[in-house]
Formats: C-alpha cells, structure tokens, sequence
C-alpha cells in the first residue's frame, strides 16, 4: 500500500517547492511532479515540513519526590496531535544504575509510544562504574549524556565529575548535554529568599537570575573545550548564556544551544501574579526571564547562534506543584507544551517575521537530527527518510486551553494562546498517527526507539588553538634545583 501525498509546498530547512511525495512503507520513495499511490493525502494549500523532534521531554519522571504526571501514552499522542514526531526523553539512573534506569524507561516507552523516540542518558555522579556503563549505554544506540550543573544534593554534579564525563564521552563519540546553573549559587540564594520571608513561587525566580545561567554557561563549554568535546546546553533563556554560546562558536567550537519555546513567549511577570497557584504552574528552571532576554533568544535562532527549539516538557499537575505551598523549593520544577511548541512557534515566529519558514524547520526538526546523528533518516523530506512528515495547514487556528488538549495535566501554560497554523495530518514512519477533525487515538505501541550511532572521529573542541601533544617531564640537572627549602 503506497501514499502520495499531493498538492503541497514542501518546506525543508533549505529550500521551498512545490511536488509531490509518494510513501512505500514507512519511507519517502520518491518526490516529483505528477507521482501516483493508492491513496492520496491532500496537501492542497499546506505545507509539507518534516515531522518535528523535541529533544528535551521527561515522561513520567520520577523527579522531587514525585513523578512527572505526563504518560509516555499520553505525551506522545500530545506530540503528535501537534506535528511532532519524535521525542528525546532524560534517563535518570536510581540506585541501581544506568543499565536498570534504561530498562525502567524501555518498558514504559515501548509499550505506550505512539511516536518515535529516544533516550538521553543523565550522569549525576561519578565513579568506576559509570565509567564502564557509558560504553554500553553508547552501544545501545545512545550518544548523548545529561549533566545537571544545578539541583545541588539531588542531580548536581561537580566540575570534576563533569570533566572525567566530558572525557569519557570524547572517547566514545558521545555528545555532552548540559543544565548551566549554577547550583550552589542557587541553593545559597534560595536560602537568602526563605530566610527573608519569601516562600512564595516569585522566589523561585529571584534564586535564578540570569548570572547564574550565564555563569554555569561559561563553565561548561571550557571544562567541554579542556575535554576536547562539543557541548550542547539544554534550555538556554537568558542573553549571559546565549552571549557564551555565541562567543564559543565565533572562536570556532561546536557547541550548540537550545531555547525552549516557554521561554521565547512567556516572561517572568508570571510569577507576579497574586494567584499561588498560577505561579506555581509555571515553576521550571531556568525560569522565564523579561524581553529583553526573548529578544536574544529569537534573535540567536535567526542568526543561528542557537539551533533548536524544544519543550523540556516536565508536566506536573497542580496538586503536585501543591507539594511547595510553604516552600517555592518544593514546587516540582516543570512545565509543558510538547502538543504547542509547533503551533506557537509558528505563530510567535513565522507569522511574525521572526523566522522563516525554513528556519522554522530548521530549529524543529533538521538542526537536532544533524546534531544528534539521525540525519536524513529523521529531519529531511528525501528519498529513502523515515515518512515522518506532516501536513501543516496555516489557515486551520484554535485558542489553546486545557480543556481540549491532549495532554492529561488540569492546565496550560500556554493557555489563551490564539495559534494559526495545525497540522492537517502528522505521519510517522508513513502512517497517518493526527487528522485535523477525525478524533484520533493514541496507538500505544507503534512508537520505535530511533538507534543514534556514536559521533565520528572528529569529536573534539575546535577552539584548541595548540594542542599539547607529547606531555613530557622537562629534565633538570642539580644545578637548576633548589636547595636546602
Ligand atoms: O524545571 C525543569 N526544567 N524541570 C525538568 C528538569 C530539568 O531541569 O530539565
Ligand atoms: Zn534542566
Ligand atoms: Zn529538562
Ligand atoms: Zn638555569
């Protein structure tokens, strides 16, 4: 059984055209004018994008002495209704270690997908085992690794811990992923607002300022570029973090920032509001900041100083963000938006003239499938791709609320939003998974784990100006030595 899908403009991160896709199975087959299938996808008036990935999601984490409410079922079913067609979901080992964590999460996934998906994995100690473990993790089709630089106590990691990681993952062709903040910094400023009479959610965001983003950002990519690797910081929303990455790159080294798109439409004033409850719905961190950091962060995409656009979505629903009534330090830390981070970007972006089209599909789908190795199976409309495509329609809008989302979390943080551009169909692997209008189900179960090979050989900083090549003692005979001390 083939597909065409026909009548569309097809929009890649590099070009624009009109044609024709014909699907057999589940990938693109060919891509021309007048192409004939046994059934045909009306893509009349709409644009053909490749399906997007959302690299940063926690399904049912366990997380703050809770567990991110948002299901594997109920999160990929979300992702698709809004034109995303794989997710990147954090392991985070327990007391048994990454091997066993893998499984845990294995289970889940495999059984409840109804997207494509994969799997970073966190490192958040340090030790022998760990060591050996990331070689097997590597060889399980994994090849990027977590560190959390904030969440002292908890998931935190030192620099030395992160620099032994760094190298280790230099060695197995592995991409570090990082969570600039500075942890201590936070902790003692936390502390600070508690100790003032200030437990409310708006401490949240005074114990995060900018700085220590900007800081822990620094630091990252010189402990990656001491390590000789490439970092990727995970959900960049401030102008100091941005301004390191962008620095970075100029001199030459590859490190790769992703803003989330809460923290492109969002600000800080949310925390403002006097109902405890609408602060705490949208506790994350880092947390939304004021314009002028949108501004950076919009700016960083067009330019390209930043390449992905993801969700970080950590769901919770407002009975668990009840858990910090008496301290903002217990709220768990979290929002949502992986059914909106398309139709919001679309909206916020290339309807305003933020972005182009292009750039559109570049920081949704094509960037992070290059930087994650899984480009042209994922990311591309070429001959021989995934069919993971959708079918996006500009003229179908709705006003986002939680009473008609696909997510099963009693809120929206987007809610109110007026998006204009849907999906008129989402496909995956070359099965139409989202049809505007026709009800559709979750298909638990149909979701694969997308393998992503290690990194060639070539994964090393690039900003190392004079490599040290052969480190050896200097000889020194008697007379150059002190003496008598
Ligand atoms: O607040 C957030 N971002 N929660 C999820 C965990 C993380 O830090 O990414
Ligand atoms: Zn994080
Ligand atoms: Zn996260
Ligand atoms: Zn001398």
């Amino acid at each position: 059984m083939s597909k065409v899908i026909k009548g569309g403009t097809i929009v890649a991160a590099d070009r624009t055209y009109e044609a024709d896709i014909l699907i057999e199975g589940e990938r693109i087959a060919a891509i021309g004018q007048n192409l004939s299938g046994d059934t045909v996808i009306d893509a009349s008036d709409a644009y053909i994008m490749p399906g997007g990935i959302d690299p940063h999601t926690h399904l049912e984490m366990p997380f703050m002495g809770t567990t991110a409410a948002e299901t594997w079922e109920s999160g990929t079913f979300a992702a698709v209704s809004g034109g995303t067609t794989m997710v990147v979901d954090f392991v985070i080992p327990g007391q048994d270690g990454m091997l066993a964590a893998l499984e845990e999460w294995e289970n889940r996934a495999t059984r409840q997908a109804s997207s494509d998906y994969s799997y970073h994995m966190c490192v958040t100690d340090w030790s022998e085992q760990i060591f050996s473990d990331m070689a097997k993790v590597v060889d399980r089709g994994i090849n990027t690794f977590k560190h959390f630089m904030a969440y002292k106590g908890a998931l935190m990691v030192n620099d030395d811990e992160m620099f032994a990681s760094f190298q280790r993952c230099a060695a197995l062709g592995a991409l570090p992923l990082v969570h600039a903040e500075n942890g201590d910094i936070v902790a003692a400023l936390q502390q600070k607002y508690i100790d003032a009479g200030i437990p409310g959610p708006e401490a949240h965001a005074y114990s995060r300022p900018p700085e220590v983003e900007g800081e822990a950002t620094n630091r990252a990519i010189m402990i990656a570029d001491a390590a000789g690797v490439p970092v990727y910081i995970v959900h960049v929303s401030c102008e100091q973090s941005h301004e390191a990455i962008r620095r970075a790159r100029q001199k030459g080294m590859r490190v790769f920032g992703e803003p989330l798109i809460q923290h492109l439409t969002l600000d800080e004033s949310e925390y403002q509001n006097p109902d405890w409850m609408h602060a705490a719905r949208r506790v994350m961190s880092p947390p939304f900041r004021d314009k002028s950091h949108q501004d950076s962060l919009w700016a960083g995409l067009a330019a390209g100083s930043l390449q992905v656009v993801a969700t970080d979505h950590a769901a919770f629903t407002s009975e668990q963000k009840t858990l910090g009534l008496d301290d903002f330090r217990k709220i768990p830390n979290g929002t949502g938006g992986l059914e909106d981070r398309m139709p919001v970007l679309w909206t916020r972006g290339v309807d305003t003239g933020r972005l182009t089209m292009n750039e559109f599909v570049a920081v949704t789908s094509t960037n992070i499938a290059r930087i994650l190795n899984i480009y042209p199976q994922k990311g591309a409309i070429l001959p021989g791709s995934d069919a993971d495509l959708v079918v996006w329609d500009p003229k179908l809008s709705k006003t986002i609320s939680a009473s008609n989302q696909k997510s099963i979390i009693d809120y929206n943080v987007f809610e109110g939003f007026k998006v204009n551009g849907l999906p008129r169909y989402t496909l995956s692997r070359g099965d139409v998974v989202w049809s505007h209008g026709q009800n559709d189900q979750p298909q638990p179960g149909r979701g694969k784990f997308v393998k992503r090979r290690p990194f060639p050989a070539v994964n090393q900083a690039l900003s190392k100006w004079k490599e040290i090549t052969a480190p050896r003692a200097v000889t020194r005979s008697a007379e150059h030595m002190p003496i008598g001390i």
